[in-house]
C-alpha cells in the first residue's frame, strides 16, 4: 500500500512558485511542472488505484480540486501577464524623454571664479586659508589692540579654548608672510563669520576675497590701479571708485571703496539707498606692525591689502536685493545665473 500523498502541501508550493511567475518563460516551466502529465498531481492521480480504497475517493477528490485550483490560478496568471504586455505594446516610444534637471554652478561661485580670473592676469596667485582660526591670526598678529571691540562676543563667534571662527580673510595675510619672503601678491577668497543680526544687507556667514602685495616700493598708486583695473573688468567701463578714507588696525593709511550704482549712474536709487554708491571693500597699506609680526623689514617691504565682499559685489552685478537668498537654496533663484 504506498504513503498517503500530502497535496495540501504541494498546493502550497505551487502557489508559492506561481507567485513568482513573471514572464512567458516562467509561466510555462510552472504549466508543465504542476498541470502537465508528468507534474506532481498528475503522478498522484494515476496512483490513486493504490491507495486502499477508503483514503482513494477522499484523495481523488482533493487531488481535483487542487488541479482546478491551480488550473484556474494559472489562467488568472497567464492573463495578468498578457495586459501587462498589452500596456507595454502601447507605450508611445515618440514622446519626448523626460529631462534630468541639470546642476549649476552657484552664483557666489561663478563670481568667485570671475574676480579670481581677473586678478590672476594682474599676476595675483590663489590661496586658502582655514575657516576655523586663532585670537592670534585673526586679530593679535594684525594688531588689534587687546581691547579692541571686534575682539567683542558681540561680533565674533567664539568656539572652545583659543578658537574662534574667522571674522574676515584677513588672517590669511598673516600665515602667508610667515611662510614666503617677498615679493608675494595673493589672493585668498573664502568665508568669513561674523555675529550679526540678519537681515537684507547682512548675514552671519559671508565671503571676501582678501588680496595683498607686498614687495620693494609698492605704493598707494598701485592699490588704486588694480582696483580700479579690477572694477573695469568686472562690471564695465562706467563702472566708478571712490576712495574714502577709513581705519583697520592693520593698515595704514586705510580706505573704503564705494562703486558708483549701477542701477542709477550715481543718482541715486533704492538700490544704493539714494546714496549713488555703495561701499564693496576695505583696503590700505600694511601696517609696519604687520610686518614686524612676520619678520619682514618694514624698512625695506611695503604692501597693500584690501578685501572684498562677494556678496555685495554679485547683489551689485545682478541687481539682488536680500543677501539671504544666496543661502536658501532656493532652485527658482539659484537657476537664474
Ligand atoms: N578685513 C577687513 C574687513 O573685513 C577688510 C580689509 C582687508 C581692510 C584688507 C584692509 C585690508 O572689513
Amino acid at each position: 500500500m504506498s504513503e498517503i500523498p500530502n497535496i495540501e502541501e504541494l498546493a502550497e508550493r505551487a502557489a508559492a512558485e506561481l507567485a513568482r511567475v513573471a514572464d512567458k518563460q516562467a509561466l510555462d516551466s510552472f504549466k508543465s511542472r504542476w498541470l502537465g502529465r508528468k507534474g506532481e498531481l498528475s503522478q498522484i492521480l494515476r496512483g490513486l488505484k493504490d491507495l486502499a480504497p477508503e483514503k482513494r475517493r477522499e484523495v481523488g477528490a482533493l487531488a481535483n480540486q487542487t488541479r482546478e485550483k491551480l488550473q484556474a490560478a494559472f489562467e488568472e496568471c497567464k492573463a495578468g501577464l498578457k495586459r501587462e504586455k498589452s500596456v507595454a505594446a502601447e507605450l508611445d516610444y515618440t514622446l519626448p524623454g523626460r529631462t534630468i534637471p541639470r546642476g549649476g554652478v552657484h552664483v557666489l561661485t561663478r563670481v568667485t571664479d570671475e574676480i579670481v580670473r581677473i586678478f590672476y592676469g594682474m599676476g595675483f596667485e590663489v590661496v586658502d586659508g582655514p575657516e576655523i582660526e586663532t585670537d592670534y591670526y585673526n586679530f593679535t598678529a594684525l594688531n588689534f589692540p587687546p581691547d579692541h571691540p571686534a575682539r567683542d562676543m558681540q561680533d565674533t563667534f567664539f568656539l572652545d579654548g583659543d578658537y574662534l571662527l574667522r571674522t574676515h580673510t584677513s588672517p590669511v595675510q598673516i600665515r602667508l608672510f610667515e611662510k614666503r619672503r617677498p615679493p608675494v601678491r595673493i589672493l585668498a577668497p573664502g568665508r568669513s563669520y561674523r555675529n550679526e543680526a540678519i537681515n537684507a544687507r547682512s548675514f552671519c556667514m559671508f565671503h571676501q576675497v582678501e588680496g595683498f602685495y607686498a614687495a620693494p616700493d609698492v605704493s598707494f598708486a598701485d592699490l588704486k590701479g588694480v582696483l580700479v583695473a579690477f572694477a573695469e573688468q568686472f562690471f564695465g567701463t562706467e563702472a566708478k571708485l571712490r576712495f574714502r578714507p577709513s581705519f583697520f588696525p592693520f593698515t595704514e593709511p586705510s580706505t573704503e571703496v564705494d562703486l558708483s550704482c549701477l542701477l542709477c549712474g550715481g543718482a541715486g536709487c533704492q538700490l544704493c539707498k539714494y546714496e549713488g554708491w555703495l561701499e564693496i571693500l576695505g583696503a590700505g597699506m600694511i601696517d609696519p606692525e604687520v610686518f614686524r609680526a612676520v619678520n619682514y623689514d618694514p624698512e625695506r617691504i611695503t604692501g597693500f591689502a584690501f578685501g572684498m565682499g562677494i556678496e555685495r559685489i554679485a547683489m551689485m552685478k545682478y541687481r539682488i536685493d536680500d543677501i539671504r537668498l544666496f543661502f536658501e537654496n532656493d532652485l527658482r533663484f539659484l537657476a537664474q545665473f
